[in-house]
C-alpha cells in the first residue's frame, strides 16, 4: 500500500491506484531496509541466487501497526461480564499489581511480544502498568528483538486502589529516567501514558504536560471518550472543563504524536479541537464491542482531519491478530451504514497505522529506505480458507477474506529489520 485509499476521494483517481500490487512479485532487502519492490524479474538479477528466497504463493506484507495495546492484560484477555469501570476494577487492577515483580513484568513481556509476532504485528505503542520496571523490562527485551516499539509508564494518583497508584513526583521523576534511558535508543520511543483522566489528578496531568513540553518528541498515550459512565464521572471531577478533551487539551497533551484511543462518544467541538491539534486516534473495535461501549464512526474522524491506526487494546480487544482487529472494524461501520473498503482497513493497520504514530516516514509500506519490516501471509492455512481465497477475483477480495476470516495460522513468517524472528512451525 503506498498512498492512504481516502485521500484519493473526489481527486478522480480510483482507489486501485493507491497501492501496488504483484501477483508474482520480488522485495529487496538488504541492510535492514526496503531496496524496492517489482515485478518477478525485475530485481532479482542483481542478488546472488544464493540469497533468494522463495516464498510460493504466500502474500508479502508490511508488517501489521497496533496503535493501541496493553502488554500487561495479556492475561485478562476474555474476562466475563462487564462494562469499562466495573472490568477494571474487578479485573485489570488485581492483574496489574503483579507487575509490581519486575521478574514476572519480563516473562509476560516476553510472552507478549512472542504473541506480536506470532500474529504479523511489528509495531505497537503499548501500555506498561505504574510500575516504572514493567517498562523498563519492556524495552530490555524489544531491544533485545530489535522492534519498533513505543511505550510508556502508566500515571495513575487516584481513583485506584493503593498499591497502584503513584504520585504526580513521582510520576514526572519515573517517566523523565525512563525517556532519558528509552526514548530515541535504536528503534523505541517514549510515550507518556496518563491512564485516562478520572485516574489522574490536575496536578498529574499538569506534570504529563511538562514531561511533553521538556521533551517534544515524545508521544502522548491516554483513553479518552470510551464510555458513557466514564464521561459523566470526567464531568464531575473535572467540572470546570468544556468536555473531555479541554481537560486533556487544557494541561497540553493534545498535539501531535498524541494518540487517543477509542474516542466514541466525542461532541462535535470535541472532534473538531481534535483535528485542529494534530492529535491521532487508536480505533479499538474488538474492543468497544465486547465491552459495549459504542461504535466509533471513522467518518467523523475523516471529516475531521484525523488520522486514525487500529487498535487491539488487549485485554478489552478480544485478539492481538490484527485481522481479528480489521473484522471487527469493518463491522462496526456496517452497524453505522458507513463503508470501510477492504483497502482502506488494509491501509488502517499499516500505513495508516504508522501515519497515526508519525511513523509513516519510517515503516508501514514498501517503499525503497523503509525499515524492512514484513510478513509472509500463508494463502493455504486452513481447508476452508484456501476454498474461499481461490475464488478471490481480486487482490481486493483477498483483503477482504482474510480481513474476515484470517488469524494468526495464516502468519508463515514475521522478519524484522530484514531478519526472519518468528517462523511458524
Ligand atoms: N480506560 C482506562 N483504562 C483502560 C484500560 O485499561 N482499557 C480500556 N479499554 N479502557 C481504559
Ligand atoms: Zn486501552
Amino acid at each position: 500500500m503506498l498512498k492512504d485509499p481516502a485521500e484519493l476521494v473526489g481527486t478522480g483517481m480510483a482507489e486501485s491506484t493507491a497501492y501496488e500490487y504483484y501477483p508474482s512479485g520480488e522485495l529487496l532487502v538488504e541492510g535492514g531496509e526496503i531496496i524496492a519492490v517489482g515485478p518477478l524479474g525485475s530485481l532479482a538479477a542483481a542478488v546472488d541466487a544464493s540469497e533468494v528466497i522463495d516464498h510460493g504463493s504466500s502474500l508479502i506484507l508490511p508488517g501489521f501497526v497496533d496503535c493501541h495495546v496493553h502488554y500487561p492484560q495479556l492475561d485478562v484477555i476474555a474476562s466475563y461480564g462487564e462494562q469499562l469501570l466495573e472490568w477494571l476494577d474487578r479485573y485489570v487492577f488485581p492483574e496489574e499489581a503483579k507487575f509490581a515483580d519486575a521478574e514476572f513484568a519480563r516473562k509476560v513481556a516476553q510472552e507478549f511480544l512472542d504473541e506480536l509476532l506470532r500474529n504479523g504485528t511489528t509495531t505497537a505503542l503499548v501500555f506498561g502498568t505504574v510500575h516504572a520496571q514493567s517498562v523498563e523490562v519492556f524495552f530490555q527485551e524489544c531491544e533485545k528483538r530489535n522492534l519498533r516499539m513505543i511505550a510508556g509508564k502508566v500515571l495513575m494518583d487516584r481513583n485506584v486502589p493503593e498499591a497502584l497508584r503513584d504520585s504526580p513526583e513521582s510520576a514526572y521523576e519515573d517517566s523523565k529516567e525512563l525517556i532519558e534511558r528509552w526514548h530515541g535508543r535504536g528503534r523505541l520511543r517514549y510515550a507518556v501514558t496518563p491512564r485516562f483522566a478520572p485516574t489522574s489528578s490536575p496536578e498529574q496531568l499538569a506534570a504529563a504536560g511538562r514531561l511533553l513540553q521538556e521533551y517534544p518528541d515524545v508521544y502522548m498515550h491516554t483513553h479518552m471518550s470510551e464510555n458513557r459512565d466514564e464521561i459523566q464521572w470526567v464531568e464531575e471531577l473535572f467540572p470546570a472543563a468544556e468536555h473531555y478533551l479541554d481537560v486533556y487539551d487544557g494541561h497540553g497533551l493534545a498535539r501531535r504524536r498524541s494518540v487517543f484511543a477509542h474516542c466514541i462518544h466525542l461532541q462535535q467541538e470535541e472532534w473538531a479541537r481534535l483535528g485542529a491539534s494534530g492529535s491521532s486516534i487508536a480505533f479499538c473495535p474488538s474492543s468497544n464491542l465486547f465491552l459495549g461501549s459504542g461504535l466509533f464512526s471513522l467518518n467523523k474522524a475523516k471529516q475531521s482531519g484525523i488520522p486514525v491506526g487500529l487498535g487491539s487494546d488487549i485485554g478489552a480487544g478480544t485478539g492481538l491478530s490484527c485481522f481479528h482487529t480489521m473484522d471487527a472494524a469493518y463491522k462496526t461501520q456496517q452497524l453505522q451504514q458507513e463503508s470501510l473498503s477492504p483497502l482502506q482497513n488494509l491501509y488502517l493497520a499499516t500505513l495508516g497505522g504508522a501515519a497515526a504514530l508519525d511513523l509513516d516516514d519510517t515503516i508501514g509500506n514498501f517503499q525503497a529506505g523503509k525499515e524492512a519490516d514484513f510478513i509472509i501471509v500463508d494463502l493455504a492455512a486452513t481447508p476452508s480458507l484456501k476454498r474461499r481465497l481461490e475464488r478471490a477475483a481480486t487482490i481486493e477480495e483477498q483483503v477482504f477474506v482474510l480481513a474476515t476470516l484470517a488469524d494468526d495460522r495464516v502468519i508463515k513468517e514475521t522478519w524484522i529489520m530484514g531478519e526472519k524472528l518468528y517462523e511458524r512451525a
